[in-house]
């Protein structure tokens, strides 16, 4: 998979993406990332990208143009058609099932908004699709293209080592995880669960099975209807 991201502040971005599992996928080739700083896209001498809206009004607007310009760059860099998406308050709530469907696109365009947010025309003309990470309004599109970019990499088939955790992981079959514990079994006086030191699998499953549904219906019901 190739993911471009085009932001005014791609400084933001190594911290997440050159860390950890994301790290560990770029470097096994599931995935490569680059960052595209929205200014090399400009033509003036001052690289400005964003103008007052029209009609008045607080703020300012990212403009279309270069924008444009670094869509039609990195369509000429890629093999297939990419999916261009746009982050946005306004776009269609992300979640896992969503996560899934994007790990498998071979290219993906993220548009990171800024300031009052882009020109419309962006929208209308150069985007496939709008995702928002939740009912809150954040500066900029950067940290809500880290959260989406972070939950599908995990998802390219390869990229985590065990491909059964996540197999057992919240939100897959629209169930919550059960509880986890580890070592040291006796601390404090806060016991582990007898059955998962009892080395029955089959006991262990069927704890886990039952603690995932409990725990489903008391804090996400609305999964359970699903
Ligand atoms: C300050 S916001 C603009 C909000 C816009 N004026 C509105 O009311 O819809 C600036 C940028 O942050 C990003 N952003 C803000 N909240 C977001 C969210 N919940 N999900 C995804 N992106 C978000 C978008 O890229 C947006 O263009």
């Amino acid at each position: 998979m190739r993911i471009d991201i085009i932001s005014i502040f791609p400084g933001m971005f190594p911290a997440v993406l050159d860390e950890s599992i994301i790290k560990r996928a770029q470097l096994k080739k599931k995935v490569r990332i680059f960052c595209h700083d929205l200014r090399d896209y400009t033509l003036d001498k001052h690289r400005k990208v964003d103008d007052r809206p029209f009609g008045g009004g607080s703020g300012m607007v990212l403009q279309v143009e270069p924008i444009f310009r670094a869509v039609q760059a990195i369509r000429k860099k890629t093999k297939s058609k990419p999916k261009v998406i746009l982050l946005c308050p306004q776009g269609k709530k992300f979640d896992q099932s969503c996560a899934r469907k994007l790990s498998a696109c071979r290219n993906l365009v993220f548009i990171c908004g800024h300031y009052e947010g882009i020109d419309e025309r962006v929208r209308e003309h150069l985007v496939d699709e709008e995702i928002s990470i939740g009912d809150y309004v954040l500066t900029g599109g950067e940290l809500a293209a880290m959260v989406v970019i972070d939950s599908l990499v995990r998802l390219i088939p390869g990229v985590l080592g065990d491909k059964n955790s996540l197999n057992f992981e919240s939100f897959e079959g629209n169930l919550l995880e059960y509880p986890q514990y580890s070592r040291p079994a006796k601390f404090k006086n806060w016991p582990v669960p007898e059955v998962l030191l009892s080395g029955d699998h089959h006991k262990i499953s069927v704890w886990r099975k039952a603690q995932s549904m409990q725990r489903t219906r008391m804090r996400r019901p609305d999964l359970l209807k699903k």
